[in-house]
């Protein structure tokens, strides 16, 4: 579509700046969202918390919400977004938005700083994380680390990229010599002790498991192959949508914790290189650790 030019657009429509693809929309504000975070590293303001002492808020990921969403808005004015600082906490919430949110043809999923811990506390492993659904379909995905200035670029059917490169999974088989990713979200009632029957599980059996604070950069180091897995029971939907594209176009695979495809609702997520898929989730049902309940 050729952008709407001043002499003939209709005076009463908003002017739709419309000459940059989605994905450069996204990297975009990405890049502009990240740069703003880490000149407020250090800085903090005002340090609030959600849904317990764990799970903490601060002006800055408020703020750049804010900014990512002006600027999504600037080129798609119809389109709908789903960012985690506009959502309730809790988990009932999360689901009744994202209900709501499936029913855009056009849904941006946004997360302004995952790792805000990690930020708040100057512990330089967080990202900006921007997604897109098209019609129920993962079709954009971007991941920005501002501390390392990489940029992590997905598009559905068309692979994935850090600085123009092409990512590709890793091609570790054996479980004895994978570094695996894990996390543990604020939720200590489900999610903390199906997280640490995981980690007991896992860890006597791998090289090493990093729990970096961060969903979204461990989805797109899984991607980059800088690690062979990841899992996590306790997830919301802007913690992995992109880093979900970013597994699948670089040649992994994702799956809740009981080896069922991916969703945008999916909250118990494994993802791999594809070679130890099978290992990981098989150990989480083992070790009763998947976050479902026992059938
Ligand atoms: C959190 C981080 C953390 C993960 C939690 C997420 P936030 O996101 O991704 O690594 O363990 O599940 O909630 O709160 O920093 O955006
Ligand atoms: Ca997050
Ligand atoms: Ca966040």
């Amino acid at each position: 579509m050729s952008p709407v030019s001043p002499d003939n657009r209709n005076e009463r429509e908003p002017y739709v700046v419309t000459s940059k693809g989605h994905t450069a929309v996204a990297i975009n504000a990405a890049a502009k969202a990240g740069e703003w975070i880490k000149t407020r590293q250090g800085q903090v303001k005002e340090l609030g918390s959600k849904t317990s002492a764990q799970d903490l808020v601060t002006e800055v990921d408020k703020g750049v919400e804010q900014m990512i969403r002006r600027l999504i808005l600037t080129h798609y004015p119809d389109h709908a977004i789903l960012g985690e600082e506009g959502v309730q906490p809790g988990a009932e919430a999360v689901t009744a938005a994202l209900e709501e949110a499936r029913e855009h043809d056009y849904l941006w999923i946004v997360d302004p700083i995952d790792g805000t811990t990690n930020f708040v506390h100057g512990f330089p492993f967080y990202c900006v994380s921007i997604a897109l659904v098209v019609k129920g379909e993962l079709t954009v995905g971007v991941i920005y680390d501002p501390i390392r200035d990489e940029m992590f670029v997905a598009e559905k059917g068309k692979g994935a990229y850090m600085h123009g490169i092409r990512a590709a999974v890793s091609a570790e088989e054996e479980p004895g010599s994978s570094l695996i990713a894990m996390g543990f979200p604020p939720d200590r009632l489900i999610a903390q002790p199906a997280n640490l029957a995981g980690l007991q599980q896992i860890l006597p059996q791998v090289r090493g498991i990093r729990a970096g604070g961060s969903a979204a950069l461990h989805l797109a180091y899984v991607a980059v192959g800088r690690v062979d897995g990841y899992w996590e029971v306790g997830l919301s939907p802007w913690d992995c949508a992109a880093g979900v594209l970013l597994v699948l176009e670089s040649g992994g695979k994702v799956t809740d914790t009981l080896g069922n495809p991916y969703d945008i609702g999916t909250r118990h997520v494994v993802a791999s290189n594809g070679k130890i898929h099978d290992y990981l989730v098989a150990s989480l049902q083992a070790a009763e650790a998947t976050g479902f309940k026992k059938q």
